[in-house]
């Protein structure tokens, strides 16, 4: 990795911020491969330098992946002079320059969202081309029925728009799954639209290999696992 000043590594690293960093160095309390850095200015690569604050080693991690349950009235964008977004909601330990979510929830769909700085996987994750498949819990203004789960297999036309074949598992009642690997804007609530049904309530439940962890509160989040990052591709 390109050689980047330590005061800028270690606040992406959320050590403290910049300015706290620079007095942290002045107080000589940061070593890099055990030698006292004396200025904030030194550069270091920080995928092989071993670097300590107070003798205690930081684990230098160049992307975070977190998994946020995301709840309903909030947006799912990086900022807005508004609304609430989901960038807001992360705790103080876990935010860092650059953080996006990784696709779009509308404002009422709640469940699994992905905050990420990965660019690089954010785009595999949402291009139809890697068939991600994601999967949503729907409840409509009507019951579902097997001609739903036909007309959703057979690709969903709706004016202009045309949907790939997708899976509709009947839940009972109003309530069903669909799964879909596309993203199209308001994409299931369409689909719904065109078989003559408005969603009353959407969450998603999983990305790829990944469930939503249901031990998360609506607003909760957490990083995934290892395991987890390379599942969310499957
Ligand atoms: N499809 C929708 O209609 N809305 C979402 O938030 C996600 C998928």
């Amino acid at each position: 990795m390109a050689l980047q000043r330590i005061d800028k590594i270690l606040s992406s690293q959320n050590v403290a911020s910049r300015s706290e960093i620079k007095n942290m160095i002045k107080a000589g309390r940061i070593f890099a491969d055990g030698k006292q850095v004396k200025r904030p200015e030194e550069k270091y690569d920080p995928e092989i330098t071993v670097m300590t604050v107070d003798g205690n080693k930081i684990e230098f991690q160049k992307y975070v992946y977190i998994m946020m349950n995301k709840p309903s009235g909030v947006l799912s964008a990086s900022s807005d002079k508004h609304a609430r977004t989901v960038i807001d909601l992360l705790p103080q330990e876990l935010k860092r320059k650059d953080l996006f979510p990784a696709g779009r929830l509308d404002k009422d769909t709640t469940g699994f969202i992905l905050i990420t700085d990965d660019g690089e996987l954010a785009h595999k994750m949402l291009s139809p081309k890697s068939h991600v498949y994601k999967l949503y819990e729907a409840e409509c203004d009507r019951d579902l029925n097997e001609d739903d789960v036909k007309a959703f297999k057979n690709g969903i036309v709706l004016g202009e728009l045309h949907f790939l074949p997708a899976e509709l598992t009947l839940k009972g009642g109003n309530r069903g799954l669909v799964e879909i690997c596309e993203g199209k804007f308001h994409q299931v609530k369409k689909m719904f639209h065109a078989v003559g049904t408005e969603v009353t309530a959407l969450k998603r439940l999983r990305i790829g290999g990944v469930w939503l962890d249901e031990s998360l509160a609506p607003g909760e989040c957490r990083e995934l696992t290892i395991q987890e990052r390379s599942d969310l591709l499957k």
